[in-house]
């Protein structure tokens, strides 16, 4: 059986492979490989949510569950003012993710190893981004949004993103029961990104 992309230590052997994309006109270079999510090809939701992501220049982001990274490099490069942390469990992921900031020479970005929101307790920031582990559980997800909210500043947002049959839908509402709003920024590829934010006052 392939191994789950979510393993902490992956054993699966290396077989790295180099991608380049443009995102926002400017040409990004990754590089992905065995046992991190979406090898050889950035995954479409990915994709979708990185196309539609809107930040502040000076805002302070979290990618939670980074991969190799596209998704905290690119809001880096669109809050070029601001702060990324980037997180995930998989310790491969972590070093691909390390990797790709440098050869991006991406400046005001760093990833930290861990679960959910361990690596940045008691931090807030105005937009948590992700394309969450749909195949780790619906609990896994659910906690991601359950706890987001003490991970948010005043007017701060959730983005993520969740395929149209696997479950959107009902990511929704759960974030519509937390927050008490939720929007759906896009839709395309048979994915949809869902934005909701925390209250401004
Ligand atoms: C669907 S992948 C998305 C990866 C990357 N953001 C991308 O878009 O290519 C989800 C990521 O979440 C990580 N992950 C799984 N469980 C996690 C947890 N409890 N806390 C943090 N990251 C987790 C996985 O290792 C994986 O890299």
């Amino acid at each position: 059986m392939a191994e789950q992309y979510f393993a902490g230590k992956p054993t699966s052997r290396h077989n790295e492979e180099i991608l380049h994309a443009v995102f926002h006109g400017r040409t990004f270079m990754f590089t992905s490989d065995a046992g991190v999510f979406s090898r050889g090809r950035i995954d479409r939701g990915t994709e979708l949510l990185a196309r539609s992501l809107a930040l502040k220049p000076d805002a302070r982001v979290l990618d939670l569950g980074c991969g190799y990274g596209v998704l905290g490099i690119v809001a880096e490069t669109l809050a070029p003012n601001g702060r990324v942390v980037m997180t995930d469990v998989n310790e491969r992921a972590v070093d691909l993710a390390r990797r790709n900031l440098a050869a991006n020479a991406i400046p005001h970005a760093e990833v930290r190893l861990g679960p959910f929101y361990e690596p940045v307790s008691g931090e807030r920031f105005d937009a948590i981004v992700s394309n969450p582990p749909i195949r780790a559980g619906k609990a896994v997800v659910h906690r991601i949004v359950d706890e987001a909210p003490t991970h948010l500043r005043r007017d701060g947002s959730l983005w993520l993103v969740a395929r149209t049959k696997q479950g959107a839908k009902s990511l929704g509402e759960h974030m519509r029961d937390v927050f008490r709003n939720c929007e759906t920024i896009a839709r395309g590829s048979g994915y949809r990104v869902l934005r909701a934010s925390s209250p401004s006052g």
